[in-house]
């Protein structure tokens, strides 16, 4: 049996790290086999391309080839990674996935939706999340708690109105695929964010 593809999204400093391994845990409790990846990442060539996209230090990186490396990482990801575990029955649990390129480089950097929607079915084919949580705070909540970690990344210095895009965007994401996209307010504090994300897993496995 194929397991289920269940990602998790949201904007910078959301608590997408602490609540991704909330959530594998969930998993694990109710017996399934998980797979715990990321975007871009998930692959040694994937991990690298990552690292290339979240450098600042190198030469500026054009629009395009930011989208164009995303997708890269992403089919080497889904072909050696996301599908091989599926088809073996294990959940996959993924932090970020193609609802990032859209709200980011969709919505974010104004990139044409179509570009998108074409990389999309190219490097997916029919694969598409079955759940997917949007962790969903205000920006400046999400900034605050990133500057609190130190270093910021190429993405981590983009300014305010890039990031208020990104968030539009999602929430637009989680608008339009109600049945795939589920919001949880993570400016509430941890137990309560904990409690909303395991009401909606728990709904999402027991129907
Ligand atoms: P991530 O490790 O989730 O960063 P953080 O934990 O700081 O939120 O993701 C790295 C960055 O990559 C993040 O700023 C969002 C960006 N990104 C895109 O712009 N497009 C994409 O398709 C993906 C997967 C990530």
């Amino acid at each position: 049996m194929q397991g289920k593809f269940i990602t998790l999204e949201g904007g910078e400093g959301c608590g997408k790290s602490t609540n991704i391994k909330f959530i594998e845990q969930l998993l694990l409790t109710e017996g399934f086999s998980v797979v715990l990846t990321r975007e871009p990442g998930g692959t040694i060539l994937a991990e690298n391309i990552r690292q290339l996209l979240l450098d600042k230090e190198q030469e500026k990186i054009s629009e395009q080839t930011e989208l164009l490396m995303m997708f890269a990482a992403r089919a080497q990801h889904i072909k050696h990674v996301i599908q091989p575990a599926l088809d073996q029955g294990s959940w996959v649990l993924c932090d970020r996935f193609t609802d990032s390129s859209y709200a980011y480089q969709g919505y974010g950097r104004n990139m044409d939706r179509s570009a998108i929607q074409w990389l999309e079915s190219f490097s997916q084919n029919k694969l598409r999340p079955d759940l997917t949580l949007l962790l969903d705070a205000p920006v400046d909540l999400g900034m605050a708690r990133v500057q609190k970690r130190g270093q910021l990344d190429r993405f981590e210095c983009e300014k305010m109105e890039f990031f208020n895009k990104v968030r539009t965007g999602f929430l637009e994401i989680a608008k339009q695929q109600p049945e795939r996209v589920k919001v949880v307010d993570a400016a509430q504090e941890l137990p309560a964010v904990q409690e909303s994300i395991t009401q909606l897993i728990q709904n999402f496995i027991h129907g």
